[in-house]
């Protein structure tokens, strides 16, 4: 039996973690309880602060990982939500200089959810790394960015990239673009673990 007032237990339950703001509106009144209401109990949303970052090799990293993006993506059918959260979970675990995602808007990329500094907005096909990576439906693994034809500096501090592509239906539908401060930082382990992770996004 819940003791106090309302208000007391509201705030012990909502402390306590058991209901978040939004449960209050699940309230109805009922007139045989003692304090008037019924309370439902929800348990509170899962959190991006409750990621769980891991330690170990890079392979360790992501296949705590991949758990974790599962779970936020599970059951939200929302694009917008769903690379933000993707895209805030690979920041924390890996802490990269950027990471965020373009997506196709008729003959050009256009920026999407991203975590770092502030990007360019839009990269036509074949250009850069991002646009060569949706010419070619491929994943590109660029060591030195400077060494790259053609390659887009949203930031000098970028010195290496990975560049992996979203398919909906076969066709490129944006990319995963994900920038080091350290020159030759993404190997053939982010290729494969990346390409899981996008696969994971319902597009
Ligand atoms: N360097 C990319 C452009 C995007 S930013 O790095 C965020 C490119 O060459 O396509």
């Amino acid at each position: 039996m819940l003791a106090g007032s309302k208000i007391q237990i509201f705030n012990r339950l909502l402390s306590n973690g058991y209901l978040n703001k939004y449960t209050i509106i699940t309230l109805n009144r009922e007139k045989n309880y003692k304090y008037g209401f019924t309370v439902f109990l929800q348990k509170k949303e899962t959190m991006a602060e409750d990621l769980q970052i891991a330690k170990g090799s890079k392979a360790e990293q992501y296949q705590a990982l991949i758990p974790q993006i599962k779970g936020l993506l599970d059951g939200e059918p929302d694009l917008v939500a769903n690379l933000a959260n993707v895209a805030a979970a690979l920041k924390e675990q890996f802490g990269w200089f950027w990471v965020g995602f373009y997506l196709v808007r008729q003959e050009e990329l256009v920026l999407g959810p991203f975590q770092g500094p502030v990007a360019c907005t839009r990269i036509r096909k074949n250009r850069g790394v991002c646009g060569a990576s949706w010419a070619q439906a491929a994943t590109l693994i660029v060591p030195d960015v400077e060494a790259f034809p053609g390659h887009i500096a949203c930031s000098s501090l970028s010195k290496s990239e990975i560049v992996v592509p979203l398919f909906k239906n076969g066709e490129v539908a944006g990319v995963l673009d994900v920038d080091s401060e350290l020159p030759d930082h993404f190997d053939t382990t982010d290729q494969q673990y990346l390409e899981e992770i996008v696969k994971l996004i319902a597009l």
